[in-house]
């Protein structure tokens, strides 16, 4: 149903500029608990959808025409056919026609209102949700009937081929299949996924935005890739089953240890560690063991700066400062790194005072005001009854 202000507002605007009735789409961003850069490395993540979301108002105007107007930034732009170049807002729509027109759709002209309350550039895949939706969207309209898991590839490979970012596919998992109240576990190679309830009563999520957008994310992001690749070559040459960093272990990897530069070692061996944490986290939820969940994300931190180094002076801060705090039970960097924010698993009772304290030492630090935002965990992307 159509009952909060973001809705009702994009809703509003569709009909101020378009003579039609919309579908109604909202599509979440995510949070990671913990298994990061496992993804592309065919390893496990634990994701979820999250209550910051985009909602877009779409129908068909069959004047073979594609009108968008982002409601955020009050912009619109109309074009008639898919252009590779565009830069912006338009990259990520212009990749999900473009996928459609892969699979020989035919789209008989758009018109699309979006808007949405994920903080751009702070790791909570707001280029997911924007992509997710408007696939979900289409799919509706066109009555093309692709599955969840065809949609989320569509809307991964839009990412990869016109924002140049090879990215792995959890954000358009978890945008797609999140589950109310659940975190879900991924396996990045066979994309089974199973749901774990994440019950918020003692325990909340927070995130701190470090409010640090670093530039070299996405270039590190398709190098870090390339590392892993270059690793799993290496491996590949003693043990031919080795085909993703999935399929070894740190014995091996010691073993073979004199074949790799440094920086190529503590890659894999970041990726090799992440996904044992990965299980070891599932086992503990299982357990509700709350204190073992988030000593895990604390490790998961500690490779991700020295032996992964996608981290930034800011994170580092933010992480170091909770562990001064007794009711914070872990903390993390979250997504691909170099900014954005932290995930931290705290104790509910503590939320205001968590707050406080991590606004006033974070400020103290580095002179920047960090956002503070207590999530929760939602369904994936869906339409709404207007
Ligand atoms: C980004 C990518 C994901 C994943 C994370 C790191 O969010 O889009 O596929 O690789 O970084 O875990």
């Amino acid at each position: 149903m159509i009952n909060d202000k973001l809705s009702e507002s994009v809703f509003n605007r569709f009909s101020n500029l378009f003579n039609s009735s919309p579908l109604i789409v909202r599509a979440p961003g995510r949070v990671n608990l913990i298994g990061e850069h496992t993804d592309y490395n065919e390893g496990f993540v634990l994701p979820a959808s999250i209550d910051k979301e985009i909602i877009f108002a779409i129908a068909i105007n069959n004047d073979n025409v594609f009108r968008f107007h982002a409601f955020d930034f009050n912009e619109t732009y109309t074009f008639k056919s898919i252009n590779p170049e565009v830069k912006g807002w338009q990259v990520y729509l212009h990749g999900v026609l473009a996928q459609f027109e892969k699979e020989r759709v035919k789209i008989p002209g758009i018109d699309c209102v979006f808007g949405g309350n994920i903080p751009v550039g702070s790791g909570l895949s707001s280029s997911a949700a924007l992509e997710c939706g408007f696939a979900y969207g289409l799919n509706i309209l066109l009555e093309t009937n692709f599955s969840p898991y065809k949609l989320i590839t569509m809307a991964q490979k839009a990412e990869h081929e016109y924002a140049g970012v090879m990215c792995g596919i959890m954000d358009q998992f978890a945008s797609i299949s999140g589950k109310k109240d659940h975190v879900f576990r991924l396996d990045c190679r066979s994309h089974d996924f199973s749901y774990y309830p994440f019950a918020m009563d003692n325990y909340i999520i927070a995130l701190v935005n470090s409010k640090v957008t670093h530039e070299l994310a996405s270039s590190e992001y398709n190098i870090r890739r390339k590392e892993c690749e270059e690793g799993v070559a290496i491996l590949n040459e003693k043990n031919s089953c080795i085909i993703s960093l999935r399929d070894t272990n740190p014995d091996e990897l010691l073993k073979y240890k004199s074949l790799f530069n440094q920086v190529t070692y503590n890659r894999c061996c970041y990726v090799v560690k992440e996904n044992i944490r990965v299980l070891d986290a599932c086992g503990a939820l299982e357990k509700k063991d709350m204190q073992r969940f988030g000593s895990l994300m604390y490790d998961s931190h500690a490779g991700l700066k020295d032996e992964y180094e996608v981290s930034c002076p800011e994170l580092d801060i933010l992480v170091d400062i909770t562990k001064q705090m007794s009711y914070v039970l872990g903390a993390r960097m979250m997504g691909g790194g170099f900014g954005g924010c932290t995930i931290n698993l705290i104790k509910s009772d503590h939320k205001d005072k968590f707050q406080h304290e991590i606004t006033e030492q974070y400020t103290r630090c580095t002179g920047l005001i960090p956002n503070i935002y207590f999530v929760k965990l939602s369904d994936g992307a869906r339409s709404l009854k207007t």
